[in-house]
């Protein structure tokens, strides 16, 4: 057997295993990638590094912790990877030499992918490879994406394409293996829905954290572009507000807010107004203190129904909008005039504040994805 076949174990009484782990682990001479064995008469073995000498290990064991060790060699066998990355690498390499093994595993080895309780998102890319139509169409490629499935740790596969430029935002997932239907928990906070009919923006986690740690107590809200509860959930949960009003128009994100509603226990705090929000908002004329407009590239469409939602006592406003780094501050000064105009044109008597300008995530090159709270006092 070869060193690289065989690994060596030291082998003391289990009595003092510990010391002798924790006196290997201290000088790096732990082969951390096999699991120590069991050996006879309550002793066990522990997998010494290729790059040290048994002998040497074993006379330090022993100069050191006064321990007798002997050493014993045995087949090679490493642990399962422990980084998904690595075990995913190994599932797909082990399709591709038993399936394909003219082709390149590789570009089926994603560095990232996004997870969505038991659905793994991997990125559109893969269908843009040159293997692509030669590896879906093989009559096994069921067990590839059950054996990348399983090195994700999910039951369900789909490919992620970019979200769709239509009203909804839609995802446009395109289903491997499973279900698109997910429930997770994010922050405390359930969320369920059909990830092949809406999105879900993991990439805004600090803005929805920032929102959460904001205290809302006694405060009606209202979400203009609801989704399926990225902010309304935790606004509700989080910052304690009194009520939410969540304005959604896409079927398949109200029902998710239901059933995410329901999940919270917060049902009887949140009522849906399903539509299209230039007309829903208008029910909402003099009701709210805050209101949240999440809608990429731009919210500008929900502004003035916003501005009129809001109580005679004023409240604030969340507004998101990709800006052009360097026309942040000229975006935030034509914003605060362009409410001015309104306020004056309603009679509402508001003064207003830019209070504070997040820059959520770079969206584009040069494009950034801001919120500005902006603060209407009577
Ligand atoms: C970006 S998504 C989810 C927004 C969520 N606030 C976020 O940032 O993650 C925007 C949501 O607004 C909804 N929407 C778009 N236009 C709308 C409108 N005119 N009225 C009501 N909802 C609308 C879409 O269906 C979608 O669910």
């Amino acid at each position: 057997m070869n060193k690289r076949d065989a690994t060596v174990f030291l082998v003391v009484k289990s009595s003092c295993g510990e010391r002798v782990h924790e006196f290997l682990k201290q000088n790096a001479w732990l082969d951390r990638t096999v699991a120590p064995i069991e050996a006879a008469e309550r002793s066990v073995g522990f997998p010494v590094s290729d790059l040290v000498g048994e002998q040497e290990v074993a006379e330090a064991v022993a100069a050191t912790l006064g321990i007798d060790a002997e050493i014993v060699r045995q087949p090679t066998v490493r642990r399962p990877p422990v980084n998904p990355h690595e075990r995913l690498k190994a599932a797909v390499s082990s399709w591709f030499a038993s399936h394909l093994p003219q082709c390149n595993p590789e570009p089926f080895v994603p560095k990232k992918w996004e997870r969505l309780g038991e659905l793994a998102l991997l990125p559109y890319a893969l269908k843009e490879t040159g293997e692509w139509e030669e590896v879906s169409r093989h009559e096994h490629a069921s067990l590839l994406w059950k054996a990348v499935a399983a090195a994700l740790g999910v039951s369900s596969l789909g490919l992620q394409a970019p979200i769709a430029n239509d009203l909804y935002r839609s995802a446009q997932v395109c289903m491997l293996l499973g279900s698109p239907l997910v429930k997770f928990i994010d922050h405390g906070i359930t969320y369920t829905f059909d990830a092949s009919k809406v999105m879900f923006s993991s990439g805004n986690i600090t803005e929805r954290r920032r929102i959460a740690g904001m205290d809302m107590a006694e405060e009606v809200v209202i979400d203009a572009y609801a989704g399926v509860g990225y902010y309304t959930f935790p606004m509700l949960v989080h910052a304690g507000a009194k009520h939410v009003h969540a304005c959604e128009i896409n079927p398949a994100s109200i029902s998710g807010l239901e059933t995410g509603a329901e999940a919270n226990g917060i049902s009887h705090r949140l009522t849906l107004h399903p539509g299209d929000n230039v007309k829903t908002l208008a029910r909402l004329k003099g009701q709210a203190d805050r209101c949240h407009l999440g809608l990429l590239p731009s919210s500008e469409l929900a502004w003035e129904g916003c501005l009129m939602a809001l109580k005679p006592s004023g409240g604030v406003l969340h507004i998101h909008m990709n800006v052009e780094e360097e026309k942040i501050e000229r975006w935030v000064k034509a914003t605060v005039r362009r409410f001015e105009k309104l306020v004056a044109e309603h009679g509402l008597g508001f003064s207003i504040e830019a209070q504070h300008v997040e820059r959520v995530k770079w969206f584009a090159p040069r494009v950034r994805h801001v919120v500005l709270d902006l603060s209407l006092r009577p």
